[in-house]
């Protein structure tokens, strides 16, 4: 088991990727703790994992949830040895179109939630004095613009650089902090996506997430448990040499 006994909490793991993630790190001898702003789906999810995992309500946008969160994981486990910054929120307009509401929102959680969740992570790993590891989820949307996700690419451009500077930073700590960039990955986040392509593009239901699938050169989306593995990978001692990478997770649909 490449996680034993490391104790990871997991942003966003109610469902989609952050659940599947959870599972295969309780698999892997983790104790983890489940948080999401979703409350009751977090504290299901994490009897779905079993292996001791506990869920607890976390909103990335507020400081003294952020706390509270890591609070409960120390007093419960001991310690922190594994962040999974991977709570996340899409929206999508036309340049002309889009609210300083909407920019506001996905930059609260996906920008401003994740760093300083980071930085309340690493300050916990720095007083533990033992190093850590933390994985930032960024994605595709984050290595080139799209006309119509001007906001969501932005944000998580501002992931990828966040991961380069906090990597830097930390490692002099033996902090690890690394990304994951997955491509197209059939969660409820992308039925939202759908809806609004659907919207904006005037297509049915559901076209767009068949023809992403179809372009991707795997041959289909990604599932939740495609990224398990990468998971795995960058919180082990596997990859102890890697830091301040990026890794694209999308079936071979981006190369950098
Ligand atoms: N699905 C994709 O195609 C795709 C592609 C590239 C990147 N990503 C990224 O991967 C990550 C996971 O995506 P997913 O598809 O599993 O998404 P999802 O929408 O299925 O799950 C995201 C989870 O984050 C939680 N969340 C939202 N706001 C929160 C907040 N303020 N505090 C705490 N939790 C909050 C939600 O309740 C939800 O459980 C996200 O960062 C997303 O941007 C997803």
């Amino acid at each position: 088991m490449k996680l034993q006994n490391k104790v990871a909490l997991i942003t966003g793991a109610a469902r989609g990727i952050g659940l599947a993630v959870a599972m295969r790190y309780a698999e892997e001898g983790a104790r983890v703790v489940l948080a999401d702003i979703a409350d009751n789906a977090v504290h299901k999810a994490a009897a779905e994992v079993g292996h001791g995992a506990i869920g607890v309500q976390l909103d990335v946008t507020r400081p003294e949830s952020i706390d509270a969160a890591i609070k409960t994981t120390v007093e419960t486990f001991g310690a922190l040895d594994i962040l999974v910054n991977n709570a996340g929120v899409f929206d999508l307009a036309p340049i002309l179109e889009i609210t300083r509401e909407s920019y506001r929102t996905v930059f609260a959680v996906n920008v401003e939630g994740l760093l300083f969740t980071l930085q309340a992570a690493a300050r916990q790993m720095v007083a533990q004095g033992t190093g850590g590891r933390i994985i930032n989820f960024s994605s595709q949307a984050g290595r080139r613009g799209e006309g119509l996700v001007g906001v969501y690419c932005a944000s998580k451009a501002a992931v990828l650089s966040l991961t380069q500077s906090a990597g830097l930073d930390l490692i002099r700590h033996g902090i690890r902090v690394n990304g994951i960039a997955p491509g197209v990955v059939d969660t409820p986040m992308w039925d939202h996506v759908d809806a609004k392509f659907a919207e904006y593009e005037g297509r049915p239901i559901g076209e767009k997430k068949r023809l992403v699938g179809e372009a991707v050169p795997y041959g289909r989306m990604g599932k939740p448990e495609d990224y398990a593995g990468a998971a795995v990978f960058l919180a082990s001692d596997d990859a102890e040499y890697v830091v301040a990478q990026t890794l694209n997770v999308d079936g071979g649909n981006w190369m950098s």
